[in-house]
C-alpha cells in the first residue's frame, strides 16, 4: 500500500494535531525497526524523537516483541483488583530495584497522565491518613507538562492546556519556570543561573501555610516545553524546603526515566530523591501502554493499617499492571540492563551536545539546551504566526530529510533512542542543519 484512502483518514481525531492540515498531508508510519520508522512506501525515517520520548531501547526489539507475543498467548488479561499475576510483581520489583532511596513500591497506571493523577491522590490521601487532612494544596510550575488528566491540567503550566478547563481544574499554585534566556543563553547541560528560583516555594508556603500544602510536583528536566534542564542546585533546594515543611516532593519522570538523562532516573543523576516518582513511556520502550508511580516506603506503610479485609487505597485502573504491558516492561528493563543503555546515553551525551550546539548560528536558531540524550532548540517565531516556523521545519524534516523530531510551538526537540550511534547523531544534526539552511 502506498497511501491510505482519503476517506479512511477522516474518522480518527488525532490528539495534539492540526487535523485538517494533517489529513491533507498525512505523515503516516507503517513499520519500525531499531532507529528507524518506515512509511507506507518503505521510505526510511530516522527517529530522533524515540517516537514520543518512548522508544528508549529502539523499535520492535526482539526480546520485547517476543515477551508481548508470549504474554498475549498465555494470559491475555487478569485483574489486579483483589488478584494478581506473576509478571506484574516481577515488573514492580525490577522497577523498584532501579529507584533510589526508599522508593520501593509501585502503583501501576497506563499513562503519564494517570500517573500524575495517581501521585497527587496518593499525596493528599497520605496526609489524611497521617491526620493532616488540611494538606490538600498542590504546587506545580510554569511551563510544566504533567499530562492531560485533571491533576496534570491543574498542576501543569501550559496555558493552552489549561485555559479551556479552569472551571474543572483544582486550584494549584505555580513556581516560576526555571528557564531565563537572558541568563542561560546557549547553556550546555545544567545552567549555572537559577537555583534561587526554588526559594519562591518559601513565599508560597508563607502565603498559604505549610499545613495546607500536600505536594510539590516538578519534572526534574521539563521536557515537553522544550527541554529545560534544572539549574545547578535547584532540585536540591526544592528537596530541602519540601522536607523542612513536611511537603511531599513528586518528580514527574515520564520523560526523564529509564535512561533519558544517562541514569535510571533523573533522581539518581541529580542525587535528589523525591517521595513519589511518576513514570511511563520508556518503561516498556513504548511497546505497550504502561505508567506508574514509585512510592516511598513511609507512604505505602501509612496505608497498611486498617482491618485485614478492608481496601487500603480506593484507587486503581482496570488495566493497572496489564499482563502484556507487564511482560513488555520486564523484557525492556532486562534489555536496558543487558545492553547497558543508561550508561550508553551518558557516554553519548558529549557527542550529542556537540551535535546540537553546532546548530548555533543557523538561521532563526535563538537558543539551544541539552542534558543526557534530550535537547531542544528554539526558533525565532514568525511575526503574527507563532508556531508556524517550528511546524514547517518539522514537516520539512519528515518529508524531505527523512527525520522525525518533536515540535512544540517554535521549539524542536530531540530524544533519540539510546541505541543511537555517533553516526546516527551526525545524520540527525546534519540533516537538521541542511533543513535550517534552506528554511525561509
Ligand atoms: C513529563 C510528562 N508527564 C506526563 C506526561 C503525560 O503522559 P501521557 O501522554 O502518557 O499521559 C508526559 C507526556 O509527554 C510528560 O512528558
Amino acid at each position: 500500500m502506498t497511501a491510505l484512502p482519503t476517506n479512511q483518514l477522516e474518522a480518527f481525531w488525532l490528539p495534539f494535531t492540526p487535523n485538517r492540515e494533517f489529513k491533507r498531508n498525512p505523515r503516516i508510519v507503517a513499520r519500525a525497526e531499531g532507529m528507524h520508522y518506515f512509511d507506507l512506501e518503505g521510505r526510511k525515517i530516522l527517529d530522533a524523537a524515540a517516537g514520543l520520548w518512548c522508544a528508549n531501547a529502539g523499535h520492535c526489539r526482539e526480546p520485547i516483541v517476543k515477551a508481548i507475543q508470549e504474554a498475549a498467548a498465555t494470559l491475555d488479561f487478569a485483574p489486579t483488583f483483589q488478584f494478581g499475576h506473576p509478571k506484574v510483581f516481577e515488573a514492580a520489583a525490577k522497577i523498584a530495584a532501579l529507584a533510589p532511596g526508599d522508593l520501593d513500591h509501585v502503583f501501576f497506571t497506563n499513562s503519564g497522565s494517570e500517573s500524575t493523577d495517581t501521585a497527587v491522590k496518593l499525596a493528599v490521601a497520605y496526609h489524611r491518613v497521617k491526620g493532616e487532612g488540611t494538606r490538600t494544596r498542590v504546587i506545580g510550575r510554569e511551563r510544566a507538562y504533567h499530562g492531560v488528566g485533571m491533576a496534570g491540567i491543574s498542576a501543569g503550566g501550559i496555558v493552552n492546556n489549561k485555559k479551556w478547563f479552569n472551571a474543572l481544574a483544582f486550584q494549584a499554585d505555580h513556581l516560576p519556570a526555571t528557564y531565563n534566556r537572558k541568563e542561560q543563553h546557549w547553556s550546555k547541560g545544567l545552567p549555572e543561573w537559577g537555583a534561587h528560583l526554588a526559594d519562591e516555594l518559601e513565599k508560597l508556603i508563607a502565603l498559604h501555610d505549610a499545613s495546607t500544602i500536600a505536594a510539590v510536583i516538578v519534572e526534574p528536566v521539563a521536557g515537553s516545553t522544550g527541554v529545560l534542564p534544572p539549574p545547578v542546585g535547584y532540585l536540591q533546594r526544592l528537596r530541602e524546603i519540601t522536607a523542612k515543611h513536611g511537603i511531599l516532593l513528586i518528580f514527574d519522570e515520564v520523560i526523564t526515566g529509564f535512561g533519558r538523562v544517562g541514569a535510571a532516573f533523573a533522581a539518581e543523576r541529580f542525587s535528589v530523591t523525591p517521595d513519589l516518582l511518576t513514570f511511563a513511556k520508556g518503561v516498556t520502550s513504548g511497546a505497550a501502554p504502561m505508567g506508574g508511580v514509585l512510592v516511598d516506603k513511609k507512604i505505602y506503610d501509612a496505608f497498611m493499617t486498617g482491618p485485614d479485609h478492608a481496601i487500603d487505597m480506593f484507587h486503581g485502573y482496570t488495566y493497572s499492571g496489564h499482563p502484556l504491558a507487564a511482560a513488555a516492561a520486564c523484557a525492556t528493563l532486562d534489555l536496558y540492563r543487558d545492553e547497558g543503555l543508561f550508561a550508553r546515553a551518558r557516554d553519548l551525551e558529549k557527542a550529542f551536545e556537540r551535535g546540537v550546539h553546532a546548530l548555533r548560528g543557523k538561521p532563526h536558531v535563538a537558543d539551544i539546551r541539552n542534558v543526557g540524550l534530550a535537547a531542544a532548540f528554539d526558533l525565532d517565531p514568525i511575526d503574527g504566526a507563532p508556531g508556524k516556523r517550528g511546524f514547517e521545519l518539522m514537516k520539512t524534516l519528515f518529508f524531505e530529510k527523512d527525520v522525525m523530531v518533536r515540535v512544540a510551538g517554535d521549539t524542536i526537540a530531540f530524544s533519540p533512542p539510546l541505541i543511537a550511534t555517533e553516526g546516527d547523531l551526525d545524520e540527525i544534526f546534519g540533516r537538521v542543519a541542511e533543513a535550517l539552511g534552506a528554511a525561509a
